[in-house]
Parts: C-alpha cells; structure tokens; sequence
C-alpha cells in the first residue's frame, strides 16, 4: 500500500519508549506493517513514500476503551450528581431520544469526527438500547474508517431502569442483541470486520438474571467481545454485593460475562481475589481517570492491578469523563495515581494519607493509552511492529514549547512534554489500517 517515513516512538513493552529518529515504515494493502528500518546512505526510498519529517512524531494511535457514544450532547455537563441519580436525571433521558435515527446519526457523525481528530483510531463503544441508532454508529465508524467495537446496551430490570428506556424483558434483550450482532457483521464496507459487535449488558443493577445469562450464552455462541461497568463506585458494587452475595467480579464470572475479550469498565473497588480472577480469565480493566473524579468515590489502584498480571488499558468513559481526548485520560491516570499514593485529606498525617507505591508515569500512561488498550482486545494495533496494523497519528507541539530546551533533549524529556502539553489541535494526522482518516 505504501511507505511512511517518520520519526517515530512507542511503546510495545510498559514502561519503556523506543523510538527511530528516521524510520521507513512499510505498510500493505491490508493496513498491516511489513517492514521497519532505520534509514542510512544506502537504503532506497520508494516513490510512494509520505514524508512526515518535520512535521511531528508518529505515535500508535490510541484505544480509547470505554465511550458512551450516545452521551456525546452532554460532555462537558451533568457532573453535579452521584452515578445513580446522574443516570435517571440525565443520562437515560438522553439516551432515550437516540430512538430518532436522525438525532442518532447528527450525533454519533459530529463524535466520530471528533474522536479521530483527537488521535482515537480504536473506539469501544456503548451506544443504546436501539437496534438501527446502534447499527447507524457502525456505520458511521465504517465510512470514516475508525476501527470501533460497537455495543447495542441491554437494559432490562424494571428495578434499575425507567419504563420509558428499557427492554421490554430479557428474552427481548437477548434477541435484540443477536440480531444486532447479525447485522452488524453483514454491513456493507466492513473489510476485515475493523467495525466488531460487542455483548453488552449495562450493568448488573440494570439487568436481570436471565438477561446477563442470555447474553453470556451468546458471547460463547457467536464468539463476540463483551463490556459492562464492574465496581464502580460505592452505590454500583455494594448493590451488586447485596443483591447477588458476591462481588461483580465474581457474579459476572458466573454469568459467562468473564472472557479473554470482555472489558470492565471502572473496576474501583475490586478486590485482589477479583483480580487475580480478571487476571486468569484473561479480561481487562478500562480504567477511567476523570470520570473516576466524579463518580467513582475512589481512584482505581492501577499500578497494584498492573502487578496482579490484570490487563489494564484507559477510557474517557464520554460524558461521565469531560474530556474526548485520549491525552486528557493520560495526564488523568497520572495525576490520579499521584494522589492515591499520597492521599489527599492534609488532616491525616503523611504517613497514613495514602497507598504507597501507587504512582505511574508517562511511559506507563502512553502504554496504557496504546499497546495496553490493545492487549485488552486481543488487537493487533498500538505499537510499530511487522504484523501489527499501522493505526498512527501525527502530533506536533507548538515550537514555543520548545523554547530554551537543549538541541537534542533526553528522548524519553521529548515524548513526555508531548504526552503531558499536546492539546487535540495537535494531532496534526489519523491513519487507520494505511488509510489516512483525519489530516491536510
Ligand atoms: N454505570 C451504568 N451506566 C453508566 C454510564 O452510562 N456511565 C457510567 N460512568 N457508569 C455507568
Ligand atoms: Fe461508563
């Protein structure tokens, strides 16, 4: 398909950058990289080379593991309440309008845009309970060339849902589900399934028994990816806990929701045997910085979860983040894990304030923004290696950021003052799979 040359950085393996100053990266027709080299005197530059020199550093696209597409109208807003009254004051009025096909696609157009602008060319998304919004966002993603997941949300306890959002019972969210899913996979455009179905339960509070066994049985069935909201704050785990007598982690591992490809959103407040459970069935933690800020009660301990062997990548969670850029979940996860290892309250002594060895820094967050996100889906995406799909994005700081810093700085200095200062006007080109998707 053709050749970039570039310098380029990333992370394959956490906590190390790896970077080649002038790098010829050798794409296919199928978006897969064949080939890396260094460039020298003697190595030949073919004719249909894109030259990006200059013009930024060529950085793994990021996978954004955890986005409420329909929430898109309120990001930025409704950050004033607690998880359970945010969802029944504003969410679910929300969402409920993506019944009209043409909000649905206003909408879930102006977010794609967005979030390819913003550097996102792997996007996880919850959409709604409505089979055509739903396939309509598939759609979307599969015109402009994002590669996505895409979940229509099952929703069926008359406990934990309003009359006017809700399937009717949970054979109606099953079979709405299945035949989401076929339909999805027959979509027109779809090379190399870029656009997936994922299974899709809301969370334990919002489903019934049947529903979250149905679509377990489904999952194994059809062989498709899975998501929900696990933990995620003091109100979601202790109503999983009460209900159910074990932990979300456990009960969902009972209901055939633990996979290889299933993604837990949040997770705040699982336990070590949790993990050590996420960890053996080889499922991973969307960890949501910001939005942890205003629903979670809690900041997930993400370094001790990385320790267990648990997959961990990173969300924006749109809108319960304000934020759609993969950068601002970076600088959250980092900050975040600065204040849970020093605690927060200055009433409390130093010594008790926090949870030692809790940090993480730049190069754990690019990792976990790239090559950790992909491990979460089983993807061949996030790093700059033979085999692996060449998802890519241009970033270019101003030149006044620069300003009084050595010639050639520490390379490792370089990536974090991009990593921690790049804003989304930065992100200066998208490619997904070889195919340039945002960018002059
Ligand atoms: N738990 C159930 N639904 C949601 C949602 O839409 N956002 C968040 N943050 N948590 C949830
Ligand atoms: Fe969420």
């Amino acid at each position: 398909m053709g050749h970039f040359r570039a310098h380029i950085c990333h992370s394959p393996n956490r906590g190390t950058i790896e970077r080649i100053q002038d790098a010829l990266v050798s794409v296919d027709d199928d978006g897969s990289i064949t080939d890396i080299r260094t460039m020298d005197e003697s190595t030949k530059v073919p004719i249909d080379t894109v030259d990006l020199r200059g013009q930024g550093v060529l950085l793994p696209g990021f996978v954004d593991l955890h986005i409420h597409a329909p929430q898109f109208p309120q990001l930025g807003q409704a950050l004033d309440k607690p998880l359970e009254d945010w969802l029944f004051g504003y969410t679910f009025p929300l969402e409920a309008k993506f019944a009209d096909i043409n909000y649905a696609d206003e909408v879930y157009t102006a977010l794609v845009d967005t979030l390819l602008a913003n550097g996102t060319t792997t996007a996880v998304y919850f959409a709604t309970t409505h089979v055509p919004a739903s396939l309509r966002l598939a759609e979307i993603c599969i015109d402009k060339g994002q590669r996505a997941f895409v979940g229509r949300v099952a929703m069926d306890d008359p406990d934990g849902c309003p009359d006017y959002y809700r399937d009717q019972d949970a054979a109606t969210a099953v079979k709405d589900t299945a035949d989401f899913i076929d339909q999805l996979r027959t979509l027109p455009g779809n090379h190399e399934g870029q656009v997936e179905p994922i299974i899709t339960p809301r969370f334990i509070p919002a489903c019934s028994d049947d529903a979250l066994k149905g679509l377990g049985k489904l999952a194994a069935e059809k062989g498709v990816a899975i998501q929900t909201h696990c933990s995620e704050s003091d109100w979601a785990h202790s109503h999983v806990l009460e209900r159910c007598g074990v932990t979300d982690t456990s009960a969902l591992d009972g209901f055939g929701l633990l996979t290889r490809r299933t993604v837990l959103a949040h997770s705040n407040f699982i336990s070590d045997a949790d993990m050590d459970l996420i960890a053996k069935r080889g499922a991973g933690v969307a960890h949501c910085p910001l939005s942890n800020i205003y629903f979670a009660n809690s900041v997930f301990p993400l370094r001790h979860a990385l320790e267990k062997s648990v997959h961990v990548g990173l969300g924006t969670d749109i809108s319960g983040g304000p934020s759609a850029s993969m950068l601002d979940s970076c600088r959250g996860a980092i900050g975040s894990s600065r204040m849970l290892e020093d605690g927060v309250d200055p009433a409390l002594p130093a010594n008790t304030r926090g949870r030692a060895d809790s940090r993480i820094d730049f190069r754990d967050a690019f990792w976990l923004a790239t090559a950790g996100g992909a491990e979460v889906m089983d993807l061949l995406v996030g790093q700059f290696t033979p085999g692996y799909q060449f998802d890519a994005i241009l970033v270019k700081l101003p030149e006044s950021f620069m300003v009084g810093t050595d010639e050639t700085p520490d390379p490792d200095a370089l990536l974090e003052k991009t990593l921690m200062l790049a804003q989304s006007h930065d992100v200066k080109a998208t490619w997904v799979a070889g195919r340039q998707v945002y960018g002059a």
